[in-house]
């Protein structure tokens, strides 16, 4: 009986090896897949819009600008800088993997990646401009009228259009081959005792209850604060500002935490500098628990096995603006 609780802890926490596939069923987290784009020149006219900051009234601000693909999809700021140096709301989560969350925003009113494309363009806080002067920058750019119109087969441009593409293109930024779902995939190598000792205690003090699935998290809204409140001198309400329901009050969305090594600083506040931090303020709002400094580095150890391969793909070259392009207005 003994030997029989050492081997199956043996097997749950990877020391020897199970067939692989089986051990990944039985898992709370998944793989995640490699992107499989439907439409190449869709995704491609999408990259060179998330680069585009010509969709801002500065013309200095893309969606790269806070969701920099070279530092994990964020800006690694407490909250963004807008337009005229705005000071955000909010903390700016990845793009990467967002495509798997149940809807777009901390607080989920987007209900997908089209959707939520749309907010930032026009959001004064953000990029300031309007849907319809954004259009007219593109529509005055040759190379910007003939990718829409083989796309989409009108002469026309629309925000509709604009959103459409660059949500084929977020849909590609998913980060596959972490060593976590290399260990995942059966490579019991893939992870040292350390790390497998924290993925351990992640599941069974219950932060698999909510961080699940192959983004670890992104799939439901969860109260921030259960065992004790999060003091916050954000406004943020979360899903209450959709619903309007009091039970909604402070209300998240569950982030995803692939790649979460890269996402600094955390919280949609912002106000956790480290993993380490973030790992003991989960640990005691969220499951009434404190974790020793040991327990924490092995937790923090595991997180940093969900770093998987970035997104890769040439910088988009951008068309120039011609003499009928509106000129953008940096201090206006
Ligand atoms: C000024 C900084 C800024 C710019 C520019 C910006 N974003 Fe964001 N983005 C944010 C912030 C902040 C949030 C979170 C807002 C919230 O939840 O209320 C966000 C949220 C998102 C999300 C939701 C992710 C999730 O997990 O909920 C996506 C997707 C996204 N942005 C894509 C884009 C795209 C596409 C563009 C360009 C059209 C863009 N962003 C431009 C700051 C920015
Ligand atoms: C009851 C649900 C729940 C449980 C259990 C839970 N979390 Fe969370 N987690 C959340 C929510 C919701 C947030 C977002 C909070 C916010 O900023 O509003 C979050 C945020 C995080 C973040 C910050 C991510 C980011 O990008 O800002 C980390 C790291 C994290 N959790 C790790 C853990 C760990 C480790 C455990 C277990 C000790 C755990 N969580 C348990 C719901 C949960």
């Amino acid at each position: 009986m003994i030997m029989r609780t050492l081997i199956i802890s043996l097997l749950s926490i990877g020391v020897i090896a199970a067939p692989s596939a089986a051990l990944a069923a039985n898992e709370p987290i998944q793989p995640i897949e490699a992107a499989k784009p439907k439409n190449a020149d869709m995704v491609e006219l999408g990259k060179m819009l998330f680069f585009d900051p010509r969709l801002s009234k500065s013309g200095f601000i893309s969606c790269n600008s806070c969701h920099n693909l070279s530092m994990g999809g964020t800006d690694n700021l407490p909250t963004s800088i807008g337009h005229k140096w705005h000071e955000g709301p909010i903390s700016a989560p990845t793009v990467l993997n967002s495509s798997m969350n149940l809807a777009q925003f901390w607080d989920g009113r987007a209900k997908d990646l089209k959707e939520q494309a749309g907010g930032p363009i026009a959001n004064p806080g953000e990029m300031g401009f309007t849907h319809e002067l954004a259009v007219d920058v593109l529509r005055s750019i040759p190379e910007y009228r003939t990718r829409f119109k083989q796309l989409f087969r009108s002469d026309k441009i629309d925000i509709g259009m604009v959103t459409d593409a660059i949500a084929a293109f977020e849909e590609t930024l998913v980060t596959p081959d972490s060593r976590f779902d290399k260990w995942l995939k059966g490579d019991k190598k893939a992870l040292n005792q350390t790390e497998l000792e924290g993925y351990k205690l992640f599941k069974e003090s219950g932060c698999t209850s909510c961080h699940n699935g192959a983004a670890v998290g992104g799939g439901s809204f969860q109260k921030f604060g259960i065992h004790e409140p999060y003091k916050t001198t954000s406004k943020a309400e979360g899903r209450f500002a959709v619903t309007g329901k009091d039970a909604d009050r402070f209300m998240f969305k569950v982030p995803t935490l692939r790649n979460v090594e890269l996402t600094y600083p955390y919280f949609h506040d912002g106000a956790a500098a480290t993993l380490e931090e973030a790992v003991d303020t989960m640990g005691r709002l969220q499951l009434g628990r404190t974790f020793n400094k040991e327990e924490n580095a092995k937790i923090v150890a595991f997180l940093k096995t969900l770093t998987g391969k970035q997104p890769e793909f040439k910088l988009p070259i951008l068309p120039p603006s011609t003499n009928e392009t509106p000129r953008p207005k940096p201090f206006g």
